[in-house]
């Protein structure tokens, strides 16, 4: 398993993670994930896996690099300590090392909530910060919050099927040295995902290399810098099959026949300032998830 570097910082994680969303495969693939050197495990409070991440883990906490997330509507100050110290009490740990806004919430000032995750940095509560599906705009008001600590990671969606961060985003996390998790990288639904290949391009380079389908979707992620990737996967086969898409390249000319055979989304400037702005109302009327 190939690692980069997270962020600025001089810890490195795998190119391949793994994701607990609607995640119901127990310990044991988790457990070979760690084994096949994808250390990285990511979850939420939201998605109700910290318990299951945190049996899969116990005995052998050192070895992982643990992911979660504060929901939207803990990110007052005392709402969020106590969120960090639920999730860590789920997980069996006294540490988060990644801890991340799931999305950013408009309606609590975000001077406050950078303050509280620097708080629980400064107790070692967590070991650095990270957001979640936070746009350009979002994350300078950020970092601008910040006043000893630096963002060194969003996880946002990214796949050979939707490329929206290429509008943009990409560049920004590049220029300043923020680690893209490329989350839902086989599209949720990976038949769904296939449709969306008409010509067969997908299996076809997959064939030519040797390699499955999914590892050479995943593979196309984690061959950009600054990129690493946490797919879902129930089964220990599954787990196995998603670590073998690290260790090798296809060649450049391959990335670009994928890129441009497979049918893919991206949201343009207005479509995105559309969502944050439906978010901002949301949030103010109090329905903040
Ligand atoms: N921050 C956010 O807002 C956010 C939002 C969505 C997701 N995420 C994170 O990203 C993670 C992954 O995204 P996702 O859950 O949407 O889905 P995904 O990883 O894009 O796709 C998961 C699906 O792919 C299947 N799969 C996995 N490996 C496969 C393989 N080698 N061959 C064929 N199928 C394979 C899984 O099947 P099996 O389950 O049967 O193995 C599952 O049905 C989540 O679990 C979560 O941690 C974050």
């Amino acid at each position: 398993m190939e690692t980069k570097f997270l962020g600025n910082t001089h810890v490195k994680i795998p190119e391949i993670g793994f994701g607990t969303w609607n995640y119901a495969g127990g310990i044991e693939p988790l457990q070979a994930a760690i084994d096949h050197g994808a250390f990285l495990i990511d979850t939420a409070e939201n998605y109700g896996t910290e318990a299951v991440v945190g049996e899969a883990i116990r005995g052998r906490r050192e070895q992982v690099f643990l992911a979660t997330k504060a929901a939207p509507r803990n990110f007052r100050r005392k709402d969020l300590i106590a969120a960090a110290e639920r999730s860590l009490r789920l997980l069996g740990t006294d540490y988060i090392d990644l801890y991340q806004l799931h999305w950013p919430n408009y309606a609590v000032p975000i001077a406050e909530t950078m303050s509280a995750m620097e708080e629980l940095a400064d107790a070692g509560k967590i070991r650095f910060i990270g957001v979640s599906n936070f746009y350009v705009p979002d994350l300078r008001r950020a970092q601008a919050a910040l006043r000893k600590h630096r963002i060194v990671s969003n996880q946002v969606r990214y796949s050979l099927v939707e490329r929206t961060i290429e509008g943009g985003l990409w560049k920004y996390c590049r220029e300043n040295a923020i680690t893209i998790i490329a989350f839902s990288p086989l599209d949720t639904n990976f038949l769904q995902f296939q449709a969306a290949d008409p010509q067969g391009e997908l299996a076809r380079i997959a064939a030519r290399e040797q390699k499955t389908r999914a590892q050479v979707a995943l593979n196309w992620l984690i061959a950009k810098d600054g990129v690493v990737t946490i797919p879902k996967a129930s089964s220990i086969e599954h787990v196995k099959e998603d670590c073998g898409a690290s260790g090798w390249r296809l060649p450049d000319q391959e990335y670009a026949l994928l890129a441009k055979a497979i049918h893919y989304r991206r949201r343009g400037a207005l479509e995105i300032i559309g969502r944050r702005l439906a978010r901002n109302v949301l949030q103010h009327l109090g329905r903040a998830v």
